[in-house]
């Protein structure tokens, strides 16, 4: 197997485009960013004519797997039809609708393009509803990159601070400097020190927002009574309580997050479920916070914000994951829980300290002594470099994985996958024993 194309044109094309890259992220793509071809089912292939399991799936988006056939028709019967309008069309106010009916918080609708506008669409209309200016946020959580919510995503040890008041880390160069004046940045999964915090500031905060699983480090879970805890603080400081769902929406339950714990946030953001790969988002929540962006009184704009093709594939995902809503979350769920026990028992039988967690179609592998992990700093602990390699080492099997650790499982994953990939697993753990005995 060769990755030689992929690897030359990654060194040539990097005098056209910068970095060789669209995305930073992609430069972590091991053992270096690939080229592909198509993509189909669980399928994706590259250049060099290698095929992959992928279970990085877009790094999220692809729920139903690659060019789904319901999605792609509606989006061809669509394209005939008109790409943008800069106007409203029915089928937006028809998403809008399905989803104030299948998301807990959702009263009101506003669409974005990406997760990143979602995020920074709600806190602006948490930021105005309360008329404070401070957003709790949390070390480890990635919102996207603007300025304001590109803080602490993954802070080295000696950038971190205190662990009771983590310093706020701005990873790129370029950042206004005071780009994180108006959040305070906190361990996950601690109610006791957010107690303290709201205690001192509660009249100056205006939001706290979470992953409510922390897919982006970890796939960690809230401790029992977490999110409650954060929803009983903003009820009684008459803060704004978001979840950002970009990952969890329509991927852990059709409703997010919010239905699996029962916790109803007050905005909510969803984009990486919710239209199979293309570029749709949405930011939803309690009318009367939403209603400020009703009134014009918060502005939200832009140009390809709910165009036709996107919300024509947000709707046929919609409608496939509804269609037999039973089958596909057993099936998400069902896969998910096969993948994380194989992976659980090929790591014990190879004697590799590992946790293994996630949750439905969210599997995550942290090489890790610890029984368990509640934060980023915990998390951040763990034998990345092992890792690293071992994620290489399954790319020479087929099988393309992310570097965090987290594996995602669309619908269009089968048995025969998830048994091929851990045949793969333990081929590559088994060498890399060998390897580390010599
Ligand atoms: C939880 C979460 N929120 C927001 C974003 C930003 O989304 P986008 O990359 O679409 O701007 C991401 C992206 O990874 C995310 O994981």
């Amino acid at each position: 197997m060769t990755l030689e194309k992929s690897a030359r044109w990654y060194e040539e094309n990097k005098q056209f485009l910068a970095g060789g890259v669209s995305s930073d992220v992609r430069k972590a793509e091991l053992p270096h960013p690939l080229y592909f071809e198509s993509g189909s089912g669980s399928r994706i292939r590259d250049v060099d004519g290698n095929e992959y399991i992928d279970y990085v799936l877009g790094q999220g988006p692809l729920l139903l797997g690659h060019s789904p056939g319901p999605v792609l028709e509606a989006v061809h019967r669509q394209l005939d039809r008109g790409l943008v309008f800069a106007g409203q069309h029915q089928a937006e106010a028809e998403l809008a609708r399905l989803l104030t009916q299948a998301i807990p918080c959702a009263e009101r609708v506003r669409f974005n393009s990406t997760g990143s506008e979602a995020v920074i669409t709600a806190l602006r209309a948490a930021r105005a509803y309360r008329g404070r200016n401070l957003v709790v946020k949390f070390e480890g959580q990635w919102h996207g990159w603007y300025d304001s919510l590109f803080v602490s995503t993954a802070p080295g040890p000696t950038q971190q601070g205190d662990r009771s008041s983590p310093n706020p880390v701005l990873p790129s160069k370029g950042q206004v400097a005071n780009a994180a004046d108006n959040l305070v940045v906190m361990p996950w999964n601690d109610l006791e020190l957010l107690e303290d915090l709201f205690a001192r500031r509660g009249s100056e905060i205006a939001a706290i927002l979470t992953e409510p699983v922390m897919c982006n480090s970890g796939s960690l879970m809230p401790r029992p009574g977490f999110l409650e805890g954060l929803r009983s603080l903003c009820d009684r400081y008459e803060s704004v309580l978001i979840f950002d769902e970009v990952i969890t929406g329509f991927r852990l339950a059709l409703g997010g997050a919010q239905e699996i714990f029962g916790v109803t946030p007050d905005l909510a953001t969803y984009a990486k479920g919710i239209a199979s790969g293309f570029t749709l988002s949405a930011v939803v929540g309690k009318a009367e916070v939403m209603d400020l962006i009703s009134s014009g009184q918060v502005v939200h704009a832009g140009t390809y914000n709910s165009n036709p093709v996107v919300i024509a594939a947000g709707l046929a995902t919609l409608q496939t994951l509804t269609g037999d809503r039973e089958a596909v979350y057993s099936h998400l769920n069902r896969l998910g829980g096969r993948l994380r026990d194989g992976l659980e028992e090929r790591l014990r039988r190879a004697e590799v300290p590992a946790l293994v967690g996630g949750l439905g179609p969210v599997v995550q592998v942290s090489l890790t002594d610890r029984q368990a992990l509640h934060d980023y700093r915990e998390w951040a602990s763990r034998d990345d470099r092992t890792y690293q390699q071992l994620v290489t080492d399954l790319v020479y099997q087929g099988v393309r994985t992310t570097g965090r650790g987290t594996w995602y499982v669309s619908t269009a994953h089968t048995d025969a996958d998830v048994d091929r990939t851990l045949d793969a697993f333990a081929l590559v753990l088994e060498d890399f024993r060998i390897s580390l005995r010599a």
